[in-house]
């Protein structure tokens, strides 16, 4: 099968890359002529582990890059990977989906053969119907349903483990509403997967595939949030949360993933589909309380964090050290870090601040130049008067020495990784 990938974010270079090692040939269309020429030159253009060394054994040949939209008349069926960001009321803007689309169709108007368009990225139910459908109709002069089909495909991909994911999902969700030949070509697109892992195929309407990926963030950011709303409650009464979280995790109807209380989430999907699902209910008339409360405690938490690092340092003045500024480890994406809140909140109170992570500190200094960055993490905690742990990178749990190198070691950890003397929803060892 030939596939195109439309956009070469970190959703679409991996699904590429991906359909690729499946054994489709495969043709990626953006309009970035370095991300282009990155792929065809073997390199992903993304931090995403395991996606360079796919990249560099189909990039250039199995995998081809293009700015060319034409290329897509030569393939049987196209994802659309192009970003959904946000306005200011943080509903969803189309407007690249749009243009993706008339680009799309534009492309098929004179291609004799059923063409099918999968709808990857995140958009609110209706969107594809509603709004995609009639720009590709108008733009091919071709009838959807007929001429070409639309369906719905949304990504659970993870980043930093995109990969993985890709490889062996949970599910694969299919929105066709019922549409034989589109159902029929992302299955043979599949069919590798499915075989392999006996993955279940969920079939379903487009409305509810756009909605399904939604609903699956908005839990598990509310799952992180409820127990960030425990763990505060927790801390405040010396209860180790995560003792807790460990229990309540063991019933299969809670489910112990997703349960790691600390600084909260961050990201470029939980924060933004959320407020793009808040916004769609209101726009219906309709206020979602817990999605709403969900948001609110997650927007807490970096001050809540610093609110117990005044407890032990009066900042102002005084050098601290950020550890972790990638929103998650295994990534240098900074989008929505928690980080980013920790820092202002470390600016507003006068401290000196120097900062590290072992990937995203060059993206962070694009954010906050004015800051000092450092080589390692010993260098951040040398001479500094408190630290925060932020990102849950491995090595921070190994820093033992370095803590107690500090003169007076107060280290608040926002995420469980050391044992230190404040976590932010357990008690720390104090020394
Ligand atoms: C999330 C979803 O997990 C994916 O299924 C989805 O495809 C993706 O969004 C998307 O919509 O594209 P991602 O944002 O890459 O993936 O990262 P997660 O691993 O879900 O972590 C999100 C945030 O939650 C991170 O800041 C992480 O530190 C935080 N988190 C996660 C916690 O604070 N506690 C936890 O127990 C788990």
């Amino acid at each position: 099968m030939h596939v195109s990938v439309v956009g070469s974010g970190y959703v679409g270079t991996t699904i590429a890359a991906c359909f690729a090692d499946l054994g489709h040939e495969v043709t990626s269309v953006d309009i970035d002529e370095t991300v282009v020429d990155a792929i065809n030159d073997g390199e992903a253009p993304i931090h995403e582990p395991g996606l360079d060394p796919l990249v560099s054994v189909y990039g250039g040949d199995q995998l081809r890059a293009t700015t060319d939209y034409d290329a897509i008349a030569d393939t049987d069926v196209t994802f659309l990977a192009l970003p959904t960001p946000k306005h200011d009321d943080g509903s969803i803007d189309t407007s690249i989906m749009e243009a993706g689309a008339e680009s799309v169709g534009e492309a098929i108007a004179d291609k004799d053969d059923y063409h099918l368009v999968v709808v990857k990225s995140t958009v609110v139910p209706g969107t594809t119907e509603d709004t995609l459908t009639p720009i590709l109709e108008s733009a091919s002069g071709k009838t959807a349903g007929e001429d070409f089909g639309v369906a719905v495909n949304p990504e659970f991909l993870r980043e930093g483990t995109a990969v993985d994911d890709f490889m062996e999902p949970d599910k694969i969700v299919v929105g066709t509403d019922g549409d034989g030949r589109a159902l029929d070509r992302l299955a043979e697109v599949y069919e590798p997967l499915v075989l392999q892992w006996d993955v279940p195929v969920f079939e379903t309407g487009r409305r509810e595939a756009e909605m399904i990926k939604y609903a699956n963030n908005a839990f598990l950011a509310s799952k992180v949030s409820l127990i960030n709303d425990i763990g505060n409650i927790c801390k405040e009464y010396g209860v180790d949360a995560y003792e807790v979280a460990e229990a309540i995790g063991l019933d299969d109807r809670i489910g112990e993933r997703f349960l790691r209380s600390g600084v909260g989430w961050g990201g470029s999907c939980f924060p933004k589909d959320t407020a793009a699902i808040i916004q769609h209910a209101r726009d219906a008339g309709y206020e979602p309380r817990m999605l709403e409360a969900a948001v609110e405690v997650n927007d807490r938490q970096p001050e809540r964090l610093l609110d117990l690092l005044d407890d032990h340092v009066d900042a102002d003045g005084e050098r601290i050290a950020v550890l972790g500024l990638a929103f998650k480890p295994g990534t240098d994406d900074i989008r929505n870090s928690r980080a980013i809140p920790v820092i202002e909140g470390l600016r507003e109170r006068g401290a000196e601040i120097i900062a590290y992570d072992p990937v995203a500190a060059s993206e962070m200094a694009g954010r906050f130049p004015g800051i000092e960055y450092a080589e390692s993490a010993a260098a951040a905690l040398d001479g500094a008067s408190g630290a925060v742990v932020v990102t849950d990178w491995d090595e921070f749990g190994t820093l033992d020495e370095e803590f107690d190198a500090m003169a007076d070691p107060v280290v608040v950890d926002g995420r469980r990784i050391v044992e230190r003397r404040e976590g932010i929803t357990y008690e720390g060892l104090t020394w």
